[in-house]
């Protein structure tokens, strides 16, 4: 919903107004200080995928999909979209896709439970080709993850990943010297959301690093939400992408 608000690009096939078709009917949603970060990020991601697409990448998996809209956005012929999350938010977006004209074309939905589900052996029941590159996108997921299911969830789509392929994710960071456990808590009190989907993971960006690194994935670029002109908070998210490197060493 915040982000039918957004002033976005869209490909020559793709729906300007998807977000806003997407999420019809919700209940206006609040995101609060979170609103200069979400921004920040969206603009990133769309920046990844018109990128990934120009360069005549052909498989775009997005790891906790929700509402994303990006499938629709960014429609071009030849580019097909996974999109992998909890069976009921895919049931969900299933009915609102049938309701959009050719809302489904290109689109495989893919329903899982990362905690519990391996993402490779997901993929490779939907038609994903390992031979072919992908970018991957993760958006706004890692947070709501504790680090096992994360290095996982990442090491699978690593499994997945030809060379040429982009893994665009989000960080939560905090400054070097804090202590995680309390920096979590305290994020937690202040979100409205907190009991439902609790943060889990916020650490400093050495930390995170590391954990991408784990999953297979090497850093080229990370960059500060802080960065990108709209005002966020420094030192509290990032945006990266990596390619793979050696095969994940696990959790
Ligand atoms: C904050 S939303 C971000 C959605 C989307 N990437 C975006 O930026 O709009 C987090 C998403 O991760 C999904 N998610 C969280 N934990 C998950 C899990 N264990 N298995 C599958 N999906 C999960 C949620 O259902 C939700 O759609």
């Amino acid at each position: 919903m915040t982000r039918a608000e957004f002033t976005r690009p869209h490909s020559p096939a793709g729906d300007p107004d998807a977000q806003r078709r997407l999420c019809q009917g919700m209940p206006p949603a609040w995101v609060g200080r979170l609103y200069p970060h979400l921004e920040a990020r969206t603009r990133f991601f769309d920046d990844q995928v018109l990128a990934a697409v120009a360069r005549g990448i052909a498989q775009v998996v997005i790891l906790g999909a929700g509402y994303d809209d990006r499938a629709l956005r960014f429609r071009t012929p030849g580019v097909r979209y996974f999109e992998l999350d909890h069976p009921g938010t895919q049931a969900d977006k299933r009915l609102r896709l049938e309701a959009i004209p050719g809302g489904l074309v290109g689109v495989t939905l893919a329903p899982i439970d990362f905690r519990t589900d391996d993402v490779g052996l997901v993929l490779a029941g939907c038609g994903h080709d390992p031979e072919r590159p992908s970018l991957c996108i993760c958006e706004g997921v890692l947070v709501y993850l504790d680090q096992p299911t994360s290095v996982r969830l990442l090491g699978g789509a690593r499994s997945r990943a030809a060379g040429g392929s982009t893994l665009a994710a989000t960080l939560a960071v905090h400054a070097a010297g804090m202590d995680s456990a309390q920096v979590v808590a305290a994020a937690n009190a202040r979100r409205r959301a907190s009991s439902a989907e609790p943060w889990q993971t916020i650490l400093p960006a050495a930390a995170q690093i590391d954990l991408l690194d784990r999953a297979g994935w090497v850093i080229d670029e990370a960059i500060d939400d802080a960065t990108m002109g709209t005002g966020a908070t420094p030192e509290h998210s990032l945006s990266i992408t990596a390619r793979p490197g050696p095969a994940a060493r696990g959790v």
